[in-house]
């Protein structure tokens, strides 16, 4: 194809969401509101206890109620396809059997689903199901596991270059320290829920799926019918931040009910199940070994992960993604490892690895640069690299100094206490803290289909994608993209997305949506206008419109496809959004309260194809930064091993009287490499970074460091002050 003009009327503005209006007047339709005609309800029963076996189930009473139309355990459930190892990986496409053993793996795994004419029905007799048990022993703790007792999951999760310990060895300045990061849950506001509808081999799925395609892979393996035969349906998500990367078990629970009983079924979990039975971030154990020189060159860098997974499904995730790329360490070691422990699987939530990686990275960072006695943005700056020191290829791109330096003097930076709880108004101790953030902008292959439609002059498009948009804005800058690629205004492109029998997209995951949606609906508007200048009997547009090559054709309606997928050149390198935070929190002297005051986050994230939307997935990345920083943690019980939170009520996150003055800059970067459009992701970047800009910030305030997350006040104030400052 020759190099075309890029061009960009409507990209790059900060117009409103094409799909704002649907949402706010309630015609945007999220899974559970589809009106299935003869729908009936299912509600997921759990095991109360987290290792051994079903010995009996007594479904007598709950089989007597009034609408119950079946009770459904291990006893009588369909087969469903099981995994050929003893851990099953993983991963977006993960068959997910359920009911297919008495064994029980954690508390809360799913034992059954009643199935009722009524949602209260079915719910009144889910608490009716008896269920006996045979306990073994579990496990839900793991922090002090050896190498015995642990295991690599992946080579490629396992890096080296240089000699670590002669790098140590050569370091003026040394940092040893261990990082914990508790179970965090996804909670998107949109409970997981499912409709499932059988027409004879055939079956639809109203579920919210981030990744459409997987999801169809996901169902039709376990179910074993062909992907042909499932069709799902989601075309609007409240939320997913990872947990609807996947079909997940209440998805094939949904749907066995429905074949079972032969009708329409309705499962949605509940807050409480979503504890416990739709995924989690780990808990992590980092230790983190740095060392420099005098001047603040990283001499050697070790990042050792040990987090747990399920006793049947392997996930990790890769906590030293960042400390890997992001600083010119000649000297690295790279590990993770995994216990495999009695509690539900870990599943990747927002940015996994970089937002808890860049915890212990940049927090480590932070005290080596209190070691040495130096600014902490000056010893990130010190140590940048063009080159990606873990496959010495170019960065397509990297802006990170440039987010540091500018973000540095738009905040004030200068303004810094320089000693450690030197500040304070009131009863508040102040203080400020910086962090990195980096997140690979993978490119991943993505189909549209353009339809054009013209009455006379007028001319309406429409684009049809499996893309999803998760609460992005995905409608709206896939518009923008269409109207600008075939020369239209906003208002004349429609946008249908979230249906598997639309063009297989790359979904929304890994921060890759944005970047391949978009590039695979200009593929198609690009293929949608070549066409038309053949049809037209043209070699080129000659500077006719899209309407005026129509007539020429004489065409009222034209269709065509189009794709993207990564360029050879993008293997050449790696590519990355970057960013930088800063941050000023106050805490209380006497309680130990920790308010965030301000914060700035400065990103290089290619073309920025709507400011106003990103400017909201930024500020949501954020938002969510604060709660992993001061609020959320999943507490597990350890002689039940259940979690005992188990609402949004002990379960914290931040609300609006906890949010501050929170500013979201982009540079201006054109990255060509990334792609033709230059769009870099920035889903999971704003969340990156933000743990440890804050503790750092704490530790500027009140000279403790605090290496256990949340930081909540109870915590602060049996920490220590740091050994240097208590000494003065
Ligand atoms: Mo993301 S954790 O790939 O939604």
């Amino acid at each position: 194809m020759n190099k075309i003009q890029e061009p960009k009327a409507a990209i790059g503005q900060a117009i409103d969401r094409v799909e704002g209006r649907l949402k706010v007047t309630g015609r945007a339709k999220y899974a559970s509101e589809f009106p299935v005609e003869g729908v009936v309800y299912a509600q997921g029963l759990n095991s109360t206890v987290a290792k051994g076996r079903i010995t009996r189930i007594d479904t007598a009473e709950a089989e007597r109620q009034p609408g119950v139309m079946k009770v459904i355990t291990h006893q009588n459930a369909l087969k469903l396809a099981t995994p050929d190892e003893k851990l099953l990986k993983l991963d977006t496409k993960a068959i997910a059997p359920v009911l297919q053993s008495p064994e029980i793996h954690w508390y809360g795994e799913f034992v059954g689903v009643v199935v009722a004419e009524t949602f209260e029905q079915a719910q009144h007799a889910a608490r009716l199901v008896k269920f006996e048990y045979e306990k073994d022993e579990h496990r839900t703790e793991y922090k002090d596991a050896g190498e015995d007792d642990s295991y690599a999951p992946s080579e490629d999760m396992q890096h080296r270059r240089g000699d670590v310990e002669a790098g140590m060895a050569k370091a003026d300045a040394r940092v040893e320290v261990t990082y914990r990061t508790p179970v965090e849950h996804h909670h998107p506001m949109e409970l997981h829920a499912v409709i499932a509808e059988w027409d004879g081999e055939k079956l639809k799925v109203y579920m919210p799926a981030q990744m459409v395609n997987d999801a169809t892979i996901g169902i039709s393996d376990t179910f074993q019918i062909p992907k042909e035969n499932v069709h799902v349906i989601s075309p609007f998500l409240g939320g997913g931040f990872g947990s609807k990367l996947q079909a997940q078990e209440h998805v094939m629970l949904g749907a066995m009910a429905a074949k079972m009983v032969d009708r329409p079924v309705q499962l949605t979990v509940t807050r409480q199940q979503m504890f416990t039975n739709t995924g989690l971030r780990q808990e992590n154990f980092q230790r983190m070994q740095l060392g420099a020189t005098r001047d603040g060159k990283l001499t050697a860098l070790v990042h050792d992960t040990l987090s747990h997974t399920s006793t049947e499904k392997e996930y990790q995730e890769p906590c030293g993604a960042a400390s890997k790329m992001l600083y010119q360490a000649p000297n690295a070691r790279i590990t993770h490892r995994l216990v495999p422990i009695n509690l539900p699987y870990p599943w990747a939530m927002r940015a996994p690895g970089e937002a808890t990686g860049a915890y212990a990275l940049e927090c480590a960072l932070d005290e080596l640069a209190w070691k040495l006695n130096m600014d902490p943005v000056e010893l990130r700056i010190i140590n940048d690299t063009q080159v990606d020191p873990s496959n010495d290829k170019p960065f397509s791109s990297r802006l990170l100094n440039e987010c540091l330096r500018i973000g540095a003097k738009r905040f004030g930076w200068d303004e810094r206490p320089k000693e450690p709880r030197s500040r304070r108004e009131g009863n508040w101790l102040v203080g400020y803290g910086v962090s990195s953030a980096s997140r690979a902008a993978p490119l991943q292959k993505s189909a549209a289909k353009i339809i054009l439609e013209r009455d006379g002059d007028n001319l309406q498009a429409t684009v049809q994608t499996d893309a999803t948009d998760i609460g992005t804005g995905s409608y709206t800058i896939i518009a923008q993209t269409a109207a600008d690629y075939l020369g239209l205004p906003v208002e004349r492109v429609a946008v249908e997305l979230g249906n598997s029998d639309f063009p297989t997209s790359a979904g929304s995951g890994g921060s890759w949506g944005a970047a391949s949606f978009t590039n695979g609906v200009r593929s198609a508007c690009l293929n949608i206008t070549d066409t038309l200048v053949t049809l037209a009997g043209h070699d080129s547009t000659q500077g006719d419109d899209l309407v005026t090559l129509m007539k020429k054709a004489d065409l009222t309606r034209h269709e065509a496809e189009g794709s993207a997928s990564p360029t050879e050149e993008f293997d050449d390198y790696s590519v990355y959004s970057f960013g930088a935070n800063f941050a000023e929190v106050w805490v209380d002297a006497d309680t130990g309260m920790s308010r965030l005051k301000r914060i700035l986050s400065v990103g290089s994230a290619g073309t920025i194809l709507n400011p106003k939307t990103a400017y909201s997935q930024v500020l949501g990345g954020l938002v969510m930064g604060l709660g992993m920083t001061f609020m959320e943690q999943s507490k597990v019980e350890p002689n039940h091993g259940n979690f005992i939170t188990r609402s949004l009520s002990d379960y914290h996150v931040p609300v609006n009287l906890d949010l501050a003055d929170i500013q979201v800059v982009f540079l201006p970067e054109e990255d060509k490499i990334a792609n033709p459009m230059g769009v870099k992701g920035i889903g999971e970047l704003g969340i990156v970074g933000v743990a440890s800009a804050l503790a750092n910030a704490v530790f500027n305030a009140t000279g403790k460091r605090m290496r256990d997350l949340p930081i909540t006040p109870e915590k602060l104030i049996a920490t220590e002050l740091e050994p240097g400052l208590a000494r003065k």
